[in-house]
């Protein structure tokens, strides 16, 4: 099958040792029925032959900023209007740093500031310059960018050190792109609610009982869903992030305000992730006025605030909900109890005593547990990669409801 047709494939190349593998990944494409061109940096050139990816695409090949001047296309503008995908690979060190930090001088970096199209980038390097912090850091902007980057893969380097920095197999990276244009925008036509953050409750008019939750989880899986055509409405408590473009943004402070906005917007949803870390309890008697330090002993008393997923689950109909488990002990047993209590589709467990995972970092370490006990245990990864899989599992069920 023939699942690339009709599809723009703008290739960059830049000037690492992996250049010839990419030789292969145009072949696969065009034979997927895409429609493949290249831009080369000068350096790609001297490692395979702009010729080489002519013939192989039947088209021309790009490396020159100020090519031919009776041509009146300007060839970064036509080259990024072109584009459904970028794929740039391999990416070297280099690249990545003008790209994470707007460099346009050449014509593949100038390309891709034009360009709107989503861009998968594919590292490859020698272990230490990946491993660099300065060639980290900017893997880091770029992936909050929104920009795509495969992991490199492991084993023996052309400098003849085995580690991590090859390029990944051609047909996996062509996987990669198989996949995501089958799942770009699948979810068109479909509404879901996120939550993010942590609720706030007040004790008086300028204290209250809050939480570690940044709400980076939350809002990572509003991009994701929201990347995959979804309409998205985030209520989000006590954050300070930047906020997603295109979606509905809802402020709230506490756990009832949540409970109250989230109610309102359930019927006309097809899915809810709550991420957010709702208070457990709430004070009782909230005072009007500063409390006046005055006795030794202040107590106040809590209540408990309304479980809202466990509400969403009384009262759900075509609904799917996903919850989310963050706990210190006994993370797995408590998942699992809460999944089946809250009538859920399935549950994210993280402890969030662990490393790496948790409140604030852009990292986790967490679980899908589904419905029947299916668990996934994924590794240590950025909270976009996990929004991805959460979306994914979320897609895997909308689909299963449909045949
Ligand atoms: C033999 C050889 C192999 C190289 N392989 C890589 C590589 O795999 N990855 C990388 O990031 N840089 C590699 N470099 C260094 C880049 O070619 C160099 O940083 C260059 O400026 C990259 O230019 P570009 O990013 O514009 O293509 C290599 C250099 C040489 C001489």
């Amino acid at each position: 099958m023939k699942n690339l047709e009709n599809k723009n494939i703008l290739i960059g190349v830049t000037g690492g040792i992996a250049a010839y593998k990419v030789v292969e990944v145009a072949s696969r494409l065009k034979k997927l029925g895409a429609n493949v061109k290249v831009v080369m940096t000068k350096s790609a050139t001297e490692f395979v032959s702009p010729r080489t990816f002519q013939e192989i695409t039947k088209n021309a090949v790009y490396v020159e900023m100020f090519g031919d001047a009776a041509n009146f296309n300007v060839a970064h503008i036509s080259l990024a209007d072109f584009a459904d995908l970028v794929l740039v690979a391999p990416a070297t060190a280099n690249f990545l740093a003008k790209s994470a930090h707007g460099i346009a001088d050449d014509l593949l970096t100038t390309t891709i500031l034009a360009a709107t199209a989503p861009k998968i980038f594919v590292p490859s390097m020698n272990t230490n310059m990946l491993e660099n912090p300065a060639t980290q850091d900017n893997i880091k902007i770029l992936k909050q960018r929104g920009i795509k980057i495969l992991e490199p893969a492991d084993g023996e380097l052309a400098c003849g050190i085995v580690g991590k920095g090859r390029l990944p197999e051609p047909e996996n990276i062509c996987a990669e792109i198989v996949k995501f244009f089958s799942t770009e925008k699948i979810l068109s036509g479909k509404k879901i609610l996120v939550t993010a953050g942590g609720t706030l409750e007040p004790i008086d008019p300028v204290r209250y009982i809050g939480n570690r939750s940044s709400g980076k989880m939350g809002f990572e899986i509003a991009k994701a869903a929201e990347n995959f055509g979804a309409e998205v409405i985030l209520i989000a408590a006590n954050t300070h992030l930047e906020l997603p473009k295109n979606l509905k943004f809802v402020k709230v402070e506490s756990a009832v305000e949540m409970r109250e906005k989230v109610l309102s917007e359930f019927v006309s949803v097809d899915a809810v992730i709550m991420s957010a870390a709702v208070a457990d309890y709430r004070v009782k008697n909230v005072s009007s006025q500063k409390i006046k330090k005055s006795e030794e002993n202040l107590t106040l008393e809590l209540v408990k605030n309304p479980d809202i997923l466990k509400e969403l689950g009384k009262l759900k109909t075509k609904q799917i909900l996903v919850g989310f488990a963050a706990e210190t002990e006994n993370l797995f047993e408590y998942a699992e109890k809460k999944l089946a209590e809250k009538n859920l589709n399935f549950i994210v467990a993280n402890n969030v005593s662990v490393e790496g995972a948790g409140f604030g970092v852009d990292t986790n370490i967490a679980s899908i547990i589904s419905r029947g006990g299916e668990v996934e245990n994924f590794p240590l990864m950025s909270k976009a990669e996990l929004a991805e899989k959460i979306i994914f599992k979320l897609i895997e069920i909308l689909q299963g409801e449909k045949s």
